[in-house]
């Protein structure tokens, strides 16, 4: 192809759900480059895309230093996305300034500083952006992880999902948490200093139960009526069902108008259902996206502040 309008950097495994949601957007991709989806077409915001490449352009190698040269040329920050010709791929990246890619330790901010990516096409061709929308390199969030803390490892999704928001509930506000067992989730909000209400049918581990400002009711998440309940700081909701019965949960809690932001999983069980995910995305205000600590679901998040 002559040329590149944007690249979509699909997860493992979620190539396809990528290419349909890409297709649906009237984006066909020309080829792929491992999981890198190459468009003509100018970049448009996909929930599938770990990391979105808004201005790609080949450029051609002569040698490693000309390569690297190249790039220097446009900015400092490079990150290589590696898929075939690791060997002079490898040495052009040796021949960059290095980028710091260290684990976060929540709730540190994600990287401010302005990251490209590039990537060996073939030998002798570099596709490289210098802009991309991921401040990570190829959208993969490492953290410093806490193996004692939380009794699951669903406090990783909920950590990038603030991480990537640039914003976590504070001391003082009040979150549910829907679908919490066995709690880390609502390990997560206490050790933030927020009040947690923890719902679920299931019994929450008894060492996040005893975590100061954590209480839990013990019921359905659907049996709530929102205008009964009090006003929330956040709405959370990890709870196991079909994406069509939490989209109708979040409308009724956004008809009450009693959470002020929301962060929800919308999981999938058996193939993707991209017309529910259009309907959240149809939300003013909604943000959707596929976090690397993500499995078969995605994030739904809506901010106070984005509401127009
Ligand atoms: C993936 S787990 C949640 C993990 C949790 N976020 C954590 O960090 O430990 C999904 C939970 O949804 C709960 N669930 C399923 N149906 C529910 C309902 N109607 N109301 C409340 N919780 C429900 C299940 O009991 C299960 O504990």
């Amino acid at each position: 192809m002559n040329e590149v309008g944007a690249a979509y950097l699909a997860d493992t495994g979620f190539e396809a759900d990528l290419e349909e949601e890409l297709r649906r957007a009237g984006r066909r991709i020309a080829r792929w480059h491992g999981q890198l989806a190459l468009t003509a077409e100018p970049p448009i915001p996909a929930a599938w895309s770990l990391d979105t490449w808004t201005a790609p352009q080949f450029i051609e190698v002569g040698s490693i230093k000309t390569a690297a040269s190249a790039l220097r040329a446009i900015q400092r920050n490079w990150s290589l996305y590696g898929v075939l010709h690791h060997r002079r791929a490898a040495l052009i990246q040796d021949a960059l300034p290095p980028v710091k890619a260290k684990p976060l330790v929540f709730p540190e901010r994600a990287p401010t500083s302005h990251l490209g990516a590039w990537t060996l096409i073939e030998p002798g061709l570099m596709l490289a952006s210098a802009t991309k929308t991921s401040p990570f390199v190829n959208g993969q969030v490492a953290f410093v992880e806490d193996k004692e803390g939380p009794p699951s490892r669903a406090y990783l999704k909920l950590w990038e999902g603030f991480t990537r928001l640039g914003v976590h509930p504070e001391p003082g506000q009040v979150c549910m948490d829907l679908g919490a067992c066995p709690g880390g989730w609502t390990w997560v909000i206490a050790k933030l200093g927020a009040q947690c209400l923890a719902i679920d049918k299931a019994p929450l581990d008894p060492g996040v139960v005893a975590m100061p400002g954590v209480s839990v009711r013990q019921e359905s998440a659907f049996g709530l009526e929102p205008a009964k309940e009090q006003m929330v700081d956040w709405l959370l909701s990890d709870i196991i069902c079909y994406p069509a019965r939490l989209l109708g949960l979040v409308k009724r809690w956004m008809e009450a108008g009693k959470a002020r932001n929301y962060l929800c999983t919308i999981k999938f069980q058996g193939a993707t259902d991209h017309d529910v995910m259009a309907e959240f995305a149809a939300i003013p205000g909604a943000r959707l996206f596929h976090a690397s600590h993500n499995k078969h679901e995605v994030t739904f998040a809506r901010l106070e502040r984005d509401i127009p």
